[in-house]
């Protein structure tokens, strides 16, 4: 069902409305950051550290979106999903929060002075991912677009996406679902949308922040579950001869989860269907959507539940 409303620096406006200025920089530069997540019966999924990512893809770009941000969003969010009927019990819902430089006079890259940053959030009712790709996993390829490490941009979470855009259609072109985008220097990063993690040996392997990667929130969580596990998760510096020799592969977002990828170029990874460590990482991280708000914790990326409850 597509959304009937939209919040817009806090007011909820109809989803067919005209609603942001033609001299928006989101849509004039992309000079906008955004995040997606998960809520669950209202709950937004995570949304502490959704929010610290966004402050620091605001932070970089000085982007200055005004105090008590989280608890803004938190309150826009709820009465979204009330509105769009999606804060019920039965609710599942994929949240995407835009905030943009806002809408500028003139020309010019540099930004001026005193704008004022337009926030957006939208809701649509959750689309687990397609069953044939969780049953078949997906099949991926190299993008010819490169990730350089250097770039502080990569770490942000920005809409200028046309690399992902240009990547994907690359990948749709080579019959594929998705293409990882390699390092400078030629190691594995991510995909267009997703971390990427590997099973080799009997050890969950994972990029390194040090190679131009989006933080995830699912990889931080999946860290603390390979601890949990027993995988004893590793991230540094892997080839596409780790992807193409791994026991299993999959990829991760908050909305997607965690989806199998069984195919590298056409050719079976491992047994070339999913395995039973990413079945279960995705079944323990959906099983998390539905448990009660975890006690806090100091640990970064410790998973919010015990992620040895759900088993595949
Ligand atoms: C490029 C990229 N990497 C990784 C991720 C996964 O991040 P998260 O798990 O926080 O959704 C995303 C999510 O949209 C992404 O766009």
């Amino acid at each position: 069902m597509d959304p009937t409303s939209v919040w817009i620096d806090g007011r909820l406006v109809p989803a067919g409305a005209p609603h942001l200025s033609v001299t928006d920089r989101g849509f004039q530069l992309g000079d906008a950051v955004f995040e997606t997540l998960r809520a669950r019966a209202g709950r937004s999924i995570e949304l502490d550290r959704h929010v610290t990512r966004l402050r620091h893809s605001l932070e970089l770009l000085e982007i200055n979106a005004g105090p008590d941000l989280e608890a803004r969003l938190a309150a826009g969010i709820r009465q979204l999903l009330d509105a769009e009927g999606l804060g019920k019990p039965a609710g599942d819902a994929a949240v995407r929060i835009t905030i943009s430089r806002g809408a500028t006079p003139g020309r010019g890259t540099l930004p001026p002075p005193g704008t004022r940053p337009t926030v957006v959030i939208q809701a649509w009712p959750m689309q687990p991912p397609p069953a044939a790709q969780l049953a078949e996993g997906l099949n991926v390829v190299i993008s010819s677009v490169r990730r350089d490490p250097e770039n502080p941009m990569s770490a942000v979470k920005s809409t200028s996406r046309a690399d992902s855009v240009y990547a994907r259609l690359e990948a749709t072109r080579a019959d594929a679902d998705d293409a990882i985008f390699l390092t400078t220097d030629g190691y594995l990063s991510e995909g267009t949308a997703a971390n990427l993690f590997l099973l080799v040996d009997g050890r969950l392997i994972t990029p390194s922040l040090a190679c131009g990667i989006l933080e995830g929130t699912t990889r931080a969580w999946l860290l603390g579950w390979g601890e949990l596990v027993g995988l004893r998760p590793d991230q540094g510096l892997f080839t596409t001869r780790h992807l193409a020799e791994a026991d299993e592969a999959f990829m991760c977002s908050s909305v997607a989860g965690v989806i199998p990828v069984t195919r590298f170029e056409g050719r079976s990874i491992g047994a070339g269907r999913p395995g039973p460590w990413t079945r279960r990482a995705r079944a323990d991280r959906e099983a998390c959507f539905d448990a009660p708000p975890a006690p806090a914790s100091d640990a970064p990326g410790a998973p919010g539940v015990d992620p040895g409850a759900a088993s595949a």
